[in-house]
């Protein structure tokens, strides 16, 4: 991965060849990562209803991680500065010690289907019975997973009390394979409802997956050696800002957002679904009924700092928008990844390095420092400054300690004469 170092000082071509040689992509795939608008509108207009148009988002690389032995450069959309860099130096100084190891469990989706007026120590049993004709009917929905020997594997039953009234909830575990899999479980809990309203004597209230995805689960940890973060004091300091979070749910909320942070440009750059990744992730924090961070930090006897994430991931690398959108599939390729599981061993790598980035730099210099130089950089291309002198007036605001559209424009003045 040494050809990857100082990325950040290179131009656009000289990054876009270092990561066409590394995820072996075709001159097409070049192009399209040189177009400036590389979703079409009719690629859009079916996507969506009502398109007018297609908005972009900065596609940016995290260098340096390594994710269960294997170097992977990591495609981030996203708009706020800071983050790219903050995940790359985390993983830089992960590596000293190994890396990141990951591990994802099953890839199965849930669906439910909520059933009332039926009495429930009968049709529980009832529908127990019916299991393997119910799984079987799901799976005459889908001969893709079938062929691969994936699908409808499971039904169980719980009941819920609303308002006083027991309600009946089938549910029925779906081996998704390497797809997100929501329009297959949804599409079979279409399909069995009318079975199970015929066994049950019931009615369907509604059928639809769950998005709180307790069987994809992941976990990542690493460890971050003192020697790189300024000793035992920082990692100490670290210990205490994780242990805030864990008593007040005010920074736990933002320490969690940090780590999304970086869950959700990957998530973006490979076109998951951001909206059902965030709300597992904050059920799963709140899981014990406080909300919690969904890393933890500790020492070990070196007295390292050891950080572990654990989260439910859904995603894919197949089907749905990924199918579609070229640029999903590119940044897949630029992953060098197929599987949905190792998919997100990295995502979750790349929110534990996000956090150990954000903590560090909180006990340390405070995030300003190095969100300033790109705030100034905006500013400088708000105001107008030429390409050329950009690094010069932003070294400058800096030094001033006047970071303002003004001063942007004043100093510009300066090269006009
Ligand atoms: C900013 O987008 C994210 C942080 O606020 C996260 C944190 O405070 O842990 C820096």
């Amino acid at each position: 991965m040494n050809e990857f170092s100082k990325f950040f000082k290179k131009n656009k071509m000289e990054r876009l060849h270092l990561v066409k040689n590394f995820s072996k992509l075709t001159k097409d795939e070049l192009l399209l990562l040189e177009k400036l608008t590389n979703l079409e509108f009719q690629q859009a207009d079916q996507m969506i209803e009502n398109a007018i148009g297609t908005f972009s988002l900065p596609l940016g690389i995290a260098t340096n991680f390594r994710i269960n032995d294997k170097d992977y450069i990591i495609p981030m959309v996203i708009e706020e500065p800071s983050i790219i860099a903050a995940s790359s130096k985390a993983a830089k100084i992960a590596n000293i010690k190994g890396g990141f190891k990951a591990k994802s469990s099953t890839q199965y989706s849930m669906g439910q289907i909520y059933i009332n007026n039926c009495n429930l120590d009968i049709v529980t049993k009832q529908i127990m019975k019916n299991k393997n004709k119910i799984l079987q009917f799901a799976n005459s929905k889908t001969h893709t997973l079938s062929k691969i020997k994936k699908g409808a594997k499971n039904i169980s039953c719980r009941e819920i009390n609303v308002d006083g009234n027991q309600i009946l909830v089938v549910e029925i575990l779906v081996d998704v394979g390497n797809a997100m899999g929501a329009n297959i479980t949804n599409s079979m809990c279409e399909k069995i409802s009318p079975l199970i309203e015929k066994i049950t004597g019931g009615n369907s209230i509604m059928k639809i997956l769950t998005n709180y995805y307790t069987s994809r689960m992941v976990t990542s940890s690493a460890i971050f050696d003192k020697k790189q973060i300024g000793g035992e004091e920082v990692v100490n300091k670290i210990l205490l800002a994780y242990k805030i979070a864990m008593n007040d749910k005010y920074r736990a909320v933002t320490h969690n957002k940090g780590i999304m942070n970086g869950i959700i440009s990957i998530s973006n750059a490979t076109c998951q679904d951001t909206r059902a990744i965030e709300a597992a992730a904050h059920a799963f924090a709140a899981q014990t009924g406080k909300y919690l961070p969904l890393t933890t930090w500790k020492k070990n006897q070196n007295n390292d700092l050891v950080g572990s994430i654990k989260l439910p991931l859904s995603v894919g690398t197949i089907g749905g928008i990924i199918n579609v959108h070229p640029m999903a599939k590119l940044c897949l390729k630029i992953l060098r990844v197929k599987s949905a599981k190792t998919l997100s061993c990295i995502i979750a790598s790349v929110g534990l390095a996000q956090n150990f980035a954000a903590l560090y730099a909180l006990v340390t210099d405070g995030i300003q420092k190095g969100h300033m130089k790109l705030h100034a950089k905006n500013l400088a291309v708000a105001a107008g400054v030429k390409f050329e002198n950009i690094d010069v007036v932003v070294n400058k605001m800096i030094q001033e300690d006047d970071i303002s559209i003004n001063n942007a424009k004043k100093l510009q003045k300066l090269f006009k004469n």
